[in-house]
């Protein structure tokens, strides 16, 4: 077991492992009065390893509380890691679903097969693995033996079950399967691929397919989308396609970055009690520089956030609930000034800016340094471009997204320990970022010109 030595990193309210290492959120669902989130855990050490399943649990999806692990890996279908899923309730019993990993012994490269596995529990705390696991044994023949994350939903009367892959062509695509019974499985058909002539990866992970205000989402994972015009700069994208049909076949959009920051990736949704459509992501990037690993630890998962459509734009934006974490509000103003200081010793904040461009058409800026006055990133909001640059320090600093213009600019920021997420207009555009700083934060909010500023932020806890 890896321990934590230092917690200067320790996030205040988002999920992270108790020690050890995670990365993609898994199994989301809501049983039994809890909402549960699973994810990707190593608890030896501080990097990725034999894959487990951690486990979270919260009543309000605002306080976590730590669970035992749920799944291990080491039988003979997940010999060597219990690979990223999901969950669904059956009969009052809760099923996750989710990929074995193996790999091929005796190969000099680390070959791999792949296989989906189910495990049950009747209390969302106990797991037992199904005794005629796989449930899946093998993709189909043109297919890599990348064959993996299984996303399962109920539609009219059947199970369905998407799942991440590769074709034998390099092509990534969304595998889809139904069943009777969530224990027999047949395969389908190949829900979406991506084009070998677009831009549209090698690999997909992490599938996930729902339909939003009318609109059929396919999100997912891609690796192999090369950088374009300033977007995809991530060593791997999250992004959705819109899919429609034309009869004969499934016609893809273009596809759609969902977060510009540098840490968002394999994301996951589940429907909340009151039927939101919520999603959460591992905040981080493989290979990122993960600072907290010298600690004892690695990894956090976004706040939850809900999905919402702006016409043909999947928007995210963080769930009402997280309001209960406002313990004190620190500072307060609306007033006309060309720039608003404020520090705080304390990490965990909410920052609700509206600033009201009237007839200006100068950047907007947001600043957050350490207590050495040292930017760690700036994000200008450009109003005649209508570009949004967020810029670090490193050769790989900036990411850039796009905002509409409207008389005033709508910000929300989270921000905890070693992480900062900035929401634009609503969700239409957002940053997710980790950040290593200790100490004091001071934040600037400004323009070369005065304009309407007003500023709430309050100090975040989540005791
Ligand atoms: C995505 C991913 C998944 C896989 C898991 C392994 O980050 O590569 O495809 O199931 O991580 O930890």
């Amino acid at each position: 077991m890896s321990t934590v030595k230092n917690e200067r990193y320790r996030q205040k309210y988002h999920i992270m492992p108790p020690q050890g290492w995670m990365n993609d959120p898994n199994g989301l669902c809501f049983f039994k009065g809890y909402y549960h989130v699973f994810f990707q855990y190593h608890p030896a050490s501080a990097e990725w390893g034999p894959m487990h399943w951690g486990h979270v649990r919260s009543l309000d999806l605002v306080h976590w509380e730590n669970c035992p692990i749920a799944l291990t890996p080491g039988d003979s279908e997940d010999k060597d890691g219990c690979f990223s899923g999901s969950a669904v309730v059956k009969d009052d019993k809760l099923y996750l679903i989710y990929t074995g990993h193996n790999y091929l012994t005796g190969t000099k490269k680390q070959e791999v097969w792949e296989n989906q596995n189910i495990a049950i529990s009747e209390d969302g705390l106990r797991f037992q693995k199904y005794v005629k696991n796989p449930v899946i044994t093998t993709p189909p023949s043109d297919n890599s033996t990348d064959f993996r994350d299984p996303k399962v939903w109920f539609e009219d009367g059947l199970w369905y079950m998407v799942l991440g892959s590769q074709s034998k062509k390099r092509e990534g695509r969304a595998l889809l399967y139904y069943s009777k019974d969530l224990l027999d499985w047949n395969y389908l058909k190949v829900l979406a691929k991506a084009d070998l002539t677009a831009n549209e990866g090698y690999m997909w992970e992490c599938p996930d397919y729902f339909e939003l205000n009318g609109k059929k989402i396919l999100l997912l994972s891609p690796q192999g989308i090369a950088e374009e015009e300033g977007r995809f700069k991530n060593l791997h994208q999250t992004g959705y396609f819109i899919l429609s049909d034309d009869g004969n076949q499934v016609i893809k959009s273009d596809f759609y970055e969902l977060d510009s920051g540098h840490d968002f990736y394999a994301t996951q949704t589940c429907l909340t009690e009151d039927g939101r459509r919520i999603l959460f992501a591992w905040m981080d990037m493989w290979k990122a520089d993960m600072q907290e690993q010298a600690d004892g630890w690695a990894g956090t998962l976004t706040v939850p956030r809900e999905l919402r459509m702006q016409g043909n734009r999947l928007c995210t934006y963080p769930v009402a609930e997280l309001k209960a974490l406002r313990s004190e509000l620190l500072f307060t103003q609306d007033k006309f000034i060309k720039k608003t200081s404020f520090s705080s010793s304390s990490h965990a904040l909410e920052i609700n800016a509206v600033l009201d461009w009237g007839k200006a058409d100068t950047s907007i800026y947001f600043e957050l340094n350490d207590e050495e006055h040292s930017q760690i990133f700036i994000v200008e909001f450009c109003p005649t471009t209508q570009k949004v640059v967020l810029k670090r320090k490193d050769a790989d600093g900036k990411r850039q997204a796009s905002f509409s213009l409207k008389q005033q600019l709508e910000l929300k920021i989270y921000i905890d320990s070693s992480s900062a997420e900035i929401f634009i207009n609503g969700g239409e555009s957002s940053f997710s970022e980790r950040f290593y700083a200790e100490g004091k934060l001071s934040i600037n909010l400004c323009s070369r010109i005065l304009i309407k500023q007003k500023l709430d932020v309050y100090r975040l806890s989540s005791s």
